[in-house]
């Protein structure tokens, strides 16, 4: 009888580790299982399903004549325009943008409305010194629009819109805060005995806007708006306006053929 009793126990004993091993074999297998794709990566070129595509690294793409694309945090911050190419998000606080120690102001960098520094008085001598070298060969030439306050600007520009629509003024008149007249650098330039042909593309053409084009640089000034440049500079062809940069950058502008935005690598 006790005999039996300890038989009976050993086999419950037996019945349990043996239980035991077989949970555990089972939680095992059930684990690698589960785990499978982590703990034996695939060799045969299969993917599982959250295996990102391989993707081809730049060099690589170079070597197959494909043109490599930039990492998405290397890409240049590409500004959303309206219809008048103006940028539709502006920074609550504006501030000035100098690039390189230049000021631009244009649709894309707008001016704050309290930006009002009055009119160079380095870009006027170098106006005045450029109007005595045209003298010389005969040409009178008169800045009829200079430095412009912001108000001033919002005049023009509601002026301009209130004649012509605003899809025209925008091609041709800056909105208040967007003007380079507002930064006293801008000057727009004319003939004093062709007052008809101020602000007109047929002033290009004259032997004074021809001048300008050819000697503005050695004053210091660049033509700002030139013809076929619309998309960069947001502004049609201007052959008036003229830009005060001093005269190793106006030069170096001129020389390397570019426009402003161009330039100084900015939109
Ligand atoms: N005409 C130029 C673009 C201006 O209004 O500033
Ligand atoms: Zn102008």
């Amino acid at each position: 009888m006790r005999k039996s009793r300890v038989n009976q126990h050993k086999n419950n004993k037996l019945i349990i580790i043996s239980s035991s091993i077989i949970m555990f074999l089972v939680v095992i297998v059930v684990g690698i299982y589960a785990y499978k794709d982590t703990l034996f990566p695939s060799t045969a070129g299969e993917q599982s399903v959250d295996t990102p595509p391989a993707v081809a690294q730049p060099n690589e793409m170079e070597e197959n004549g494909e043109k490599p694309t930039t990492p998405q945090e290397e890409r240049p911050e590409v500004i959303e325009v309206d219809a008048g190419g103006y940028r539709i998000e502006t920074p609550e606080v504006i501030e000035p943008t100098y690039v390189d120690g230049i000021l631009i102001a244009n649709k894309k960098h707008p001016l704050p409305k309290d930006f009002n520094p009055g009119e160079s008085p380095e870009a006027r001598a170098a106006f005045e010194q450029m109007a005595m070298a045209a003298k010389e060969v005969g040409l009178e030439l008169v800045a009829f629009s200079g430095f412009r306050s912001y108000d001033y600007q919002t005049t023009l520009y509601t002026n301009y819109v209130n004649r012509d629509g605003k899809e025209a003024a925008d091609r041709y008149s800056a909105r208040p805060g967007y003007s380079e007249h507002q930064t006293g650098l801008a000057f727009d330039i004319g003939e004093n005995s062709r007052q008809d042909l101020w602000l007109t593309a047929e002033f290009g053409e004259t032997p004074a806007g021809k001048w300008l084009v050819d000697n503005a640089h050695k004053y210091g000034f660049i033509l700002r708006f030139p013809e076929g440049k619309e998309d960069v500079t947001g502004f049609m062809y201007e052959s008036w306006h003229f830009r005060y940069l001093g005269v190793e950058t106006a030069a170096k502008v001129k020389k390397s053929g570019l426009t402003l935005e161009e330039y100084l690598g900015v939109e």
